[in-house]
């Protein structure tokens, strides 16, 4: 749970971090109402919030869709191996939680290139020798998946969960978001699954929002609904296929016509041939 413990002053940074520069995993943090977030990230948050006043519906939709892909995954498609690449702070059901509830044997290793997840992350998320934090920049897949911590719990020759949650739309275009996709696609066995969530370009309200992030957060591109269905090139989707956040196998009966803000993310699951 964000802020858990209460091991920190109020403002003080548990890392060396410079606090006066908003980072991407803090300002997700303030959006979701969690603590681990400093005053330059909450004015980011009150910024996102001021253009599109139900965020924090579209960042918990996006928690909520991680939950029910990870639930699949390990509960129904057998899957043992999740790496989470672009991880963020811990919050409620986190990845491990939830794989290891359906699975008790799942591993799971979180990446992230924020020295603040792996503070808050290690006492939270490494609860069990399954579960491991690993601070690395996931636009070096090689790097990353040759990393010991990644190597210790991962397997590549078994199937593994690739999961960039939220995370594809803070890699500008000039990074090559699809294909670093496709580097770790590559890299797993057939039978492992790719779980990509994405601002999704709706219109004027996500042009908008994508304004405010690029100014203010400097990352967060708004693609269209073909630019993320390419980056499951080469996999089977898995039905209902890429759809906005809500309609991926919900729980319960969700409510239609979605909220604009509902619509702004879209996901999908696909699987490797
Ligand atoms: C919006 S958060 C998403 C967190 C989580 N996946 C979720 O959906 O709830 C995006 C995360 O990606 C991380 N990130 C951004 N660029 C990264 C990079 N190049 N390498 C590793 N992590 C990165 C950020 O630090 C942040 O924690």
């Amino acid at each position: 749970m964000a802020g858990q413990g209460g091991y920190r002053p109020a403002d003080e940074p548990a890392v060396a971090v410079d606090v006066t520069v908003p980072s991407i995993a803090r300002a997700y943090d303030a959006v979701l109402g969690g603590k681990d977030n400093y005053a330059a990230d909450r004015a980011v948050a009150d910024q996102l919030r001021r253009t599109m006043p139900a965020i924090g519906e579209l960042a918990w939709s996006n928690r909520a869709i991680l939950g029910r892909t990870v639930r699949h995954l390990a509960a129904e498609a057998g899957i043992r191996q999740f790496l989470d690449l672009g991880a963020g702070l811990p919050t409620m059901e986190n990845t491990h939680q939830v794989a290891q509830r359906h699975a008790p044997a799942a591993r799971v290793v979180y990446i992230d290139n924020d020295p603040i997840v792996l503070a808050h992350g290690r006492a939270l998320l490494e609860e069990n020798d399954r579960t491991a934090v690993v601070t690395a920049d996931l636009r070096a897949p090689e790097a990353v998946l040759a990393d010991p911590g990644v190597r210790r719990l991962i397997d590549l020759s078994e199937p593994v969960a690739v999961l960039l949650v939220g995370m594809l739309h803070h890699l500008h275009d000039d990074e090559d978001p699809a294909g670093l996709v496709d580097a770790y696609m590559s890299a797993v066995p057939p039978g492992s699954h790719l779980v990509v969530t994405h601002f999704c370009d709706t219109g004027p309200d996500a042009r908008e929002l994508q304004e405010t992030f690029l100014r203010f957060l400097g990352t967060g591109r708004f693609r269209t609904t073909a630019e993320i269905a390419a980056y499951f090139d080469g996999l089977d989707m898995l039905p209902p296929g890429l759809v906005p956040l809500p309609l991926w196998r919900p729980d319960t009966p969700v409510e239609e016509p979605l909220s604009t803000a509902r619509r702004l993310m879209a996901g999908g699951v696909g699987r490797k041939p």
